[in-house]
């Protein structure tokens, strides 16, 4: 039978920009034989319209069977006033926390063609492509104790570290898996000078790269030494793998050494399934874009290349997601620019239609 994919196109620029997806899925069948069992269901805002909740228990049941899930982006102002519990958000917390998406795989690459965009030199960045792979589910971000509590007379807000060694293991292994299908090098980063959660963090490390990946090239290095490595010299890198708060800040950091926010796609896996493929969620790293929603303006390069990721960590399709990755390479360098992608020199922007044509042929 053919592989599996759910569709959540969500709110916003995100069925928009999922439109040019479904035509690149067609193509893959009539063109490459490539078939897919594709379902679409509803996420966000939308789905709190049809069913009052942003993410219905059919959905979330659905997203646990199928071998991957593609989302477009959640939320909107139509939506800011609701409660916390129902906010669009939410639908997409619940399915990265249900399927226990542990590591956030979000790859630095930088297109030649856009390396103006590039908030550093030209030639730092040109040709780069790093992958950072964050631990999504633990540390500082649910770690307890954890709240505003009163100490004497004044108040105390509290946070809390907490790794335990399996999480720091998975993910770990997460990372070497990702080396073998790139270039066997990956540079774990921490705190160990300061921290007791970094101190176990590189120990785990070093354990399963002896252990079980010896022969993935290993380096540690302090996360601030990281983030300005980063900045200097980001070709030294290729896979970074770090904790959930020091993984927010450098992939944010990472994402401006490449430029548009319309460019940038995700990954999220989990543990691996009865097939021996990890759960899997793709997902533009943009939001829903209201301010430009309905205009036919998003670019869907973003989402097109999540898609690609799903081809290569989900479906065993490398060749196909470089086939993929080269379209795009090659109608960035062919000019094709929708407005997000226009630079000081103007001219007239394409449609999101237009580049999903343009990478289409
Ligand atoms: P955003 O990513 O939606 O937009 C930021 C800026 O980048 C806007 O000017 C937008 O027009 C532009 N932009 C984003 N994607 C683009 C694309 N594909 N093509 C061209 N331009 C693009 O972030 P913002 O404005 O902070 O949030 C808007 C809404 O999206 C909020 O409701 C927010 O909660 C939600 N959001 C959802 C995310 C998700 O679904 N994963 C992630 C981030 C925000
Ligand atoms: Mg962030």
């Amino acid at each position: 039978s053919n592989p599996s994919l759910l569709i959540l196109p969500g709110d916003g620029i995100g069925p928009e920009v999922m439109a040019e997806v479904r035509r690149i899925i067609g193509w893959y069948g009539d063109k490459r034989g490539i078939h897919f069992d594709v379902t679409e269901d509803l996420v966000g805002g939308i789905a709190y319209d049809t069913h009052g909740t942003p993410l219905h228990d059919d959905t979330m049941a659905k997203a646990q069977e199928v071998d991957a899930v593609l989302l477009g982006a959640v939320g909107g102002p139509k939506y800011d006033a609701l409660d916390f519990s129902v906010k669009p958000e939410r639908g997409l917390l619940r399915l990265r926390k249900e399927m226990d998406l542990f590591s956030n795989l979000r790859p630095a690459q930088c297109f030649d063609a856009l390396a103006d965009f590039s908030s550093l030199k030209k030639d730092i960045v040109a040709g780069l492509d790093i992958m950072i792979v964050r631990e999504l589910t633990s540390g500082v971000y649910f770690g307890e104790p954890r709240g505003i509590f009163k100490e004497g007379n004044e108040r105390v807000g509290i946070n809390t570290q907490r790794y335990t060694e399996s999480e720091i293991d998975r993910v770990a292994r997460s990372a070497f898996e990702l080396a073998r299908k790139r270039n066997n090098k990956v540079c774990s980063m921490e705190k160990a000078n300061v921290m007791e959660s970094g101190i176990l963090w590189r120990e785990v490390v070093q354990k399963v790269h002896d252990e079980d990946y010896p022969d993935v090239e290993l380096s540690h290095m302090y996360a601030d030494a990281g983030a300005m490595q980063l900045t200097r010299w980001p070709k030294q890198f290729d896979v970074i793998v770090t904790d959930n708060l020091f993984g927010d800040l450098l992939s944010d950091l990472a994402a401006m050494l490449t430029g548009s926010l319309g460019m940038l796609p995700s990954a999220s896996l989990g543990a691996p399934m009865a097939n021996g493929r990890p759960k899997a969620l793709y997902e533009p790293v943009h939001g829903s874009a209201p301010d430009i929603a309905g205009q036919g303006k998003a670019n869907p390069i973003a989402c097109i290349l999540s898609f690609a990721m799903a081809l290569r960590y989900s479906f065993d399709q490398g060749d196909e997601a470089a086939r993929l990755e080269t379209a795009v390479e090659k109608v960035l360098a062919d000019g094709a620019r929708t407005a997000d992608l226009m630079g000081a020199e103007g001219g007239t922007p394409m449609s999101t239609a237009e580049m999903g044509d343009a990478v289409l042929a």
